[in-house]
C-alpha cells in the first residue's frame, strides 16, 4: 500500500496550459476573455501594453489544471515583447472585428507572425486554433459576413464562433460549450506527448523570467511595461478537460 502512495500523488501534478489571444488592436481580445472570466463588459477601450497575463487554476476530476492566458497587444508597437510569448502555445483566440475588413485581412500575418517566433511548421500542427468574429452586436457596421469567415477559419482546420464581448453571445460556446467535442482529440494528441508538460513547465518559468526582465527595464521601455494581471478567475474549461482526459487516458 504505501509504496503506490507516491506514485498516486504523482498522477495527480498540476497541468498547464498555455493559450494566447492574437488579432489587430481593438479587435476586442481583452473584453472576450474579460467577458468569459469576470461576466462583465468594459465599454471603454483600454489597450493592451505588451502582455497581460493571467494564472489561474482549477480542477478537473482529481487533476489540478492551470491556465495560463497570455493577452497581446495588438499593436504593430508591441512586437517585440509578443515575440516572446509565441513559443509553446497549445491554443490561440484568433480575433477579428467583422465590422473592420482590415482586421480579418490581418488574420494571415498574425499567423505569419506566430509562425516565425514558433520555428517550425510542426509546432503550429499541434495547436488548438479558435477563430473570432467578434463584435457581431454592431450588426449595421458589420462588412466580413459569417460564410467568409468560416470558410477562412474551416479551410485551415481552425474552429470559428461568431462573438460579441458586449452581449456576451458566443462567447461561453467558445471558451466551453460546442468546442469541447471538437477541439478535445486534437489538444488530447498534443497532451499525450509527456513533453509537452516539460515544454509547458518550462515555458512558465522562461515567460516568468521575461515578464521579470520587462519589468526591470521599465525605464527604457516605459511604454512597453509588461502588465501582470490576474485576468482569470474561472477558465477555459475546455483546454483543461482535454489536457486533463488526455493525460489520464495515457
Ligand atoms: P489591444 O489590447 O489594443 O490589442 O485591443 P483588444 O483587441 O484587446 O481590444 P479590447 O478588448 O480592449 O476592445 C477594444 C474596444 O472594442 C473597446 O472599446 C471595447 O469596449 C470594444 N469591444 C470589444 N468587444 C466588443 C464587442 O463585442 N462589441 C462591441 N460593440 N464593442 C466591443
Ligand atoms: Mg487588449
Amino acid at each position: 500500500m504505501e509504496t503506490n502512495a507516491p506514485k498516486r500523488r504523482d498522477n495527480k501534478k498540476s497541468l498547464r496550459v498555455k493559450v494566447i489571444s492574437l488579432g489587430n488592436a481593438e479587435v476586442g481580445k481583452s473584453c472576450i476573455i474579460k467577458r468569459y472570466c469576470e461576466k462583465r463588459f468594459v465599454p471603454k477601450y483600454l489597450a493592451t501594453i505588451g502582455i497581460d497575463y493571467g494564472v489561474t487554476k482549477v480542477q478537473v476530476r482529481d487533476r489540478e489544471i492551470k491556465v495560463n492566458i497570455f493577452d497581446m497587444a495588438g499593436h504593430p508597437f508591441f512586437y517585440e515583447v509578443r515575440n516572446e510569448f509565441y513559443k509553446d502555445s497549445q491554443g490561440v483566440l484568433l480575433v477579428y472585428d467583422v465590422g473592420l475588413r482590415e482586421s480579418f485581412d490581418a488574420l494571415d500575418s498574425w499567423l505569419g507572425e506566430m509562425k516565425q517566433e514558433m520555428g517550425s511548421q510542426a509546432n503550429m500542427d499541434s495547436i488548438v486554433f479558435v477563430v473570432c468574429a467578434n463584435k457581431v452586436d454592431l450588426t449595421k457596421r458589420r462588412v466580413v459576413d459569417e460564410g467568409e469567415g468560416r470558410l477562412w477559419a474551416e479551410s485551415r482546420g481552425f474552429h470559428y464562433f461568431e462573438t460579441s464581448a458586449q452581449s456576451g453571445e458566443g462567447i461561453n460556446e467558445m471558451f466551453q460549450g460546442s468546442s469541447g467535442p471538437k477541439i478535445t482529440p486534437c489538444v488530447e494528441e498534443q497532451a499525450g506527448r509527456p513533453r509537452c508538460r516539460g515544454q509547458a513547465s518550462a515555458h512558465s518559468k522562461r515567460a516568468g523570467e521575461h515578464i521579470r526582465s520587462i519589468r526591470n527595464r521599465q525605464g527604457s521601455w516605459s511604454q512597453h511595461v509588461c502588465n501582470l494581471i490576474g485576468l482569470a478567475v474561472n477558465l477555459p474549461v475546455t483546454w483543461a478537460n482535454a489536457m486533463c482526459s488526455g493525460q489520464l487516458s495515457h
